[in-house]
């Protein structure tokens, strides 16, 4: 689907006038509340068990109707209809974008090159059922008969944020007799802090790896995947590798290549990215942390968002809406970035697996004929969990220069029995988003600290320091639960999210050719700290890195 840039369909120069006209009649979030009683309920939508409250935005009837009429102008319900149907709308890689049918019940057919895909995933979640089945009852074994304690997950990127943040998010649900472990980084560190952590060194003979990548040639992957396999070679044989080797790609042969047994292989498709691929046999170390049943629950979530955002008007569209207030936000009101506060300590690898999400799908500034867009694109994502965010950079969020809206994701209920703590918590959370709405002004301030006897040239001192501007807007996301079901529909509503924008950008979220300079450009350089002399090509702030780690004799 080409379109024309975003700026020159009406509906954005009739956003950019009224976003003029707003800022002439100096808007407040705060003054919006004074005047519509029933903000709260005009702004919130419920959908696949979640909550979203936007009605702390800068927004007016008109701005959403104006920005309902763009997503319509942008064609995003065609292009959501291309993507579910299965179009080739990865159009740099030709490839089909189909992370929904890997959520789809049996049954619900879905049609790529001809082949009913449907089947072919249900026969891929069929056999990772019966292996972790087997691994949970301890049919299988070992090498030396004993059964599995341990999984590390061996992979980067999508191959990694998705399983470990919802290993880590479903942290109550865990298998009692599995710790799971997740090793990215190419930095051995990383691996060694695993295998060999004093006082708790894994063992070989109950350890299960899981090399996951896509492609299976990630350098960081693969050279992880080889030092893990040295290691359990150090009390192992070759012939062993099979009871404590398993892979998942979408390369068969190169697993194979590397030794893994085909029964021991779970394959995916090219139609699935891989910052969408939790759901597929990338999710094995999730099953495996906490049940089959618990994956299917979360790939249930994500269906009941997929039906929600397939069928839903756009007005009345949970990821649409939060995509068009993410738009209003980055091109009208220029916020160049988005914190994302997790009020559940579960969700503490949330912000890093959103970063990946977001900022590798709409990082890009070329549209669909090549051309720049002309408008700014994808937002810098970061964040942490609350409350531990309110006492580290919340005050930048608060008095900063920039202002940066918020995603607020809490919990109703809670998964322990420490009476005080979510009460507490959810009261933190309310009352981050209402200061960052309401701000306190400079008579507020004045009258506090007279009230409080503070003399009058002290109190003309602080007042600036103390006074918040507020007007700074935020999303709140509410679930009743942490549970498997709500955590996948929570991850579906933000990849729904990141499509749509990128629909209205006309990008093409779905692939990443960003990060290929820098792979091309290690492995160059690579050779050169191999090399006894540095090569002519490197330029000389390069050329002298190289040369201070040869003289630190880096191995
Ligand atoms: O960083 C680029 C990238 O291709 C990601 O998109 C992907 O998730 C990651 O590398 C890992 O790739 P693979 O699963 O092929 O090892």
């Amino acid at each position: 689907m080409i379109l024309k840039s975003l700026s020159t369909s009406p509906a954005f120069k009739k956003l950019q006038l009224h976003r003029q006209q707003m800022h002439h009649m100096g808007l407040q979030i705060s003054h919006l509340f004074d005047q519509q009683p029933a903000r709260f309920n005009d702004y919130s939508i419920a959908a696949a068990g979640l909550f979203l409250d936007y009605s702390k935005n800068q927004i007016t009837e008109e701005t959403m109707a104006l920005l309902i009429e763009l997503a319509q102008q942008r064609e995003v319900e065609g292009q959501r209809a291309a993507m579910f149907a299965g179009e080739k709308i990865n159009f740099t890689e030709n490839r089909a974008v189909l992370h929904t049918a890997l959520r789809a019940p049996r049954g619900h057919a879905t049609v790529v090159d001809g082949v009913d895909v449907n089947s072919e995933v249900h026969a891929v979640l069929d056999r990772m059922e019966a292996f972790v089945g087997k691994v949970h009852s301890g049919e299988w074994r070992g090498a030396s008969g004993l059964v599995i304690t341990d999984v590390v997950n061996i992979g980067i990127g999508g191959s990694d944020l998705g399983p470990k943040m919802v290993s880590r998010a479903l942290r109550c649900y865990a298998h009692p007799g599995i710790r799971s472990h997740f090793v990215s980084n190419v930095d051995g560190h990383a691996l060694d802090a695993v295998l060999n952590q004093p006082g708790a060194e894994l063992n070989p003979a109950t350890t299960l790896f899981i090399i996951s990548s896509k492609t299976f040639t990630t350098a960081e992957t693969m050279l992880n995947a080889h030092s893990a396999r040295n290691w359990f070679l150090r009390q192992f044989k070759e012939a062993d590798l099979p009871r404590h080797f398993v892979a998942v790609s979408s390369n068969l042969d190169a697993a194979g290549k590397f030794g893994i047994a085909s029964e021991n292989c779970f394959g995916f498709w090219d139609w699935v990215g891989g910052r969408y691929s939790l759901w597929s046999a990338i999710g094995l170390p999730i099953a495996l942390a906490s049940g089959f049943a618990h994956f299917r629950a979360l790939l249930d979530g994500a269906h009941a968002m997929d039906e929600h955002f397939h069928h839903a008007p756009l007005a009345k569209n949970m990821p649409v809406l939060l995509a068009l207030i993410g738009i209003w936000n980055r091109d009208f009101l220029d916020y160049e970035s988005i914190s994302v506060a997790a009020y559940h300590q579960d969700l503490s690898a949330f912000p890093s697996y959103l970063q990946q999400l977001d900022m590798e799908s709409n990082g890009k500034c070329i549209d669909h004929q090549g051309l720049p867009v002309d408008v700014p694109t994808g937002p810098i994502i970061w964040g942490d969990v609350g409350t531990n965010a309110q006492h580290a950079y919340f005050q930048l969020l608060h008095q900063g220069s920039n202002i940066t809206p918020v995603d607020f994701i809490a919990t109703l209920t809670p998964q322990h029995q420490l009476p005080g703590h979510h009460l507490l918590l959810l009261a933190n959370c309310f009352a981050q988003s209402q200061a960052l709405m309401k701000g306190k002004s400079a008579l507020q301030v004045k009258e506090e600290m007279q009230a409080q006897g503070i003399d009058e040239l002290q109190i003309n001192q602080l007042i600036p320091h103390r006074t918040f501007k507020g007007n700074r807007p935020s999303n709140t996301i509410l679930l009743d639960e942490l549970t498997p079901m709500r955590l996948g529909a929570l991850i579906s509503l933000y990849e729904h999210k990141v499509a749509v924008q990128g629909f209205c950008w006309g990008i093409n979220s779905f692939d990443q050719w960003g990060v290929e300079l820098g792979k091309f450009l290690a492995k160059s350089i690579e050779a050169d700290l191999r090399a006894p002399a540095t090569s002519e090509v490197q330029d000389s702030s390069t050329a002298g890195l190289i040369a201070l780690a040869r003289a630190a004799k880096v191995s």
